[in-house]
């Protein structure tokens, strides 16, 4: 067996290796919460998938883990939900351009210039293809798929309006953050021939819009709500989980009325001024 090295710089050395080693394969690290997974196996038997959760809980992170397996076949063993066995065509949706690069695309591929340090293998990203318009932007990441086959995930943003998210066939769709009803009805289209899964990670403080309240309040057999407050994850302190709670009512410009959710939460929904 190889030697440990013992002289400080070479142990440096191998503690930045093996960190990095980490940052490049997050996704054969990744360890859901209960809520996380509870999320994704909803997608067993759900069409449709709301998660709603506190900011900085989690949601995007467990988006895009789940995207990275469609892309890349490569289920864990806990694995229980929606599952495709050959290379995947799908999109990762945020609300604008901006948005969607530092969150979605972020999560999935890591920072600009750090690129394969996000829920996407680094050895398993083919091709990245950029957007025009808006730097550092993709248009859509080419991933290796286990069966040999090639993945392309479209990065999209609601920005763009319908007929941007008409045309292809998709296996899934990721959005973060919920389209409004125009949008959203043309990725059920797209995602229609083999009931493809669709998630959308929430936050609740941005208000309710007409999706959300379709998922809260017309109770259907095709979609599934899970709710994760701060108190179901454990990256945080108690002192961070305060202050992050603390910073809420600073968001909330306007008036809000509470709604109470099952099991839920956080927070106060802005309701929408009636018609
Ligand atoms: N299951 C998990 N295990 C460890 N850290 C996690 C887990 N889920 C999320 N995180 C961490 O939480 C932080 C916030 O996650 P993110 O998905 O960006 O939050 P948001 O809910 O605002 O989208 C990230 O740094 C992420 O690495
Ligand atoms: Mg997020």
């Amino acid at each position: 067996m190889e030697a440990l090295p013992t002289n400080p710089a070479a142990v440096r050395e191998l503690i930045a290796e093996l960190e990095r080693e980490k940052s490049e394969d997050k996704l054969g690290t990744y360890k859901p919460y209960a809520k996380q997974k509870a999320f994704h196996e909803a997608g067993a038997t759900y069409r449709e998938r709301l998660l709603i959760a506190a900011n900085q809980s989690g949601k995007t992170f467990a988006g895009g883990c789940e995207v990275a397996y469609h892309a890349t076949g490569k289920y864990p063993n806990w694995w229980k939900g929606r599952r495709f066995d050959k290379a995947t065509a799908g999109w990762a949706c945020g609300e604008t351009n901006e948005v969607v690069r530092d969150a979605a695309q972020r999560i999935l591929i890591g920072r600009p210039g750090a690129q394969g340090t996000g829920t996407i293998p680094k050895a398993d990203i083919l091709e990245t293809v950029s957007a025009r318009g808006t730097p550092d932007l993709l248009d859509s990441i080419k991933v290796r798929h286990i069966d040999g086959g090639v993945s392309i995930i479209g990065i999209k943003s609601y920005q763009r309006g319908r007929e941007a998210f008409q045309g292809e066939s998709l296996d899934y769709c990721w959005c973060d953050e919920e389209p409004d009803a125009a949008v959203y009805s043309e990725i059920l289209t797209r995602t229609n021939i083999n009931a493809g899964p669709v998630l959308i990670t929430f936050t609740p403080l941005k208000g309710m819009s007409e999706v959300v309240r379709r998922f809260l309040i017309e109770k259907s057999p095709d979609r599934s709500v899970t709710s994760m407050t701060l108190d179901d994850v454990d990256h945080y302190s108690e002192e961070e989980k305060k202050n992050l709670l603390r910073a809420i009512p600073r968001m909330s410009a306007r008036p809000v009325r509470r709604v109470f959710l099952p099991s839920a939460v956080v927070a106060s929904f802005r309701l929408p001024k009636k018609a």
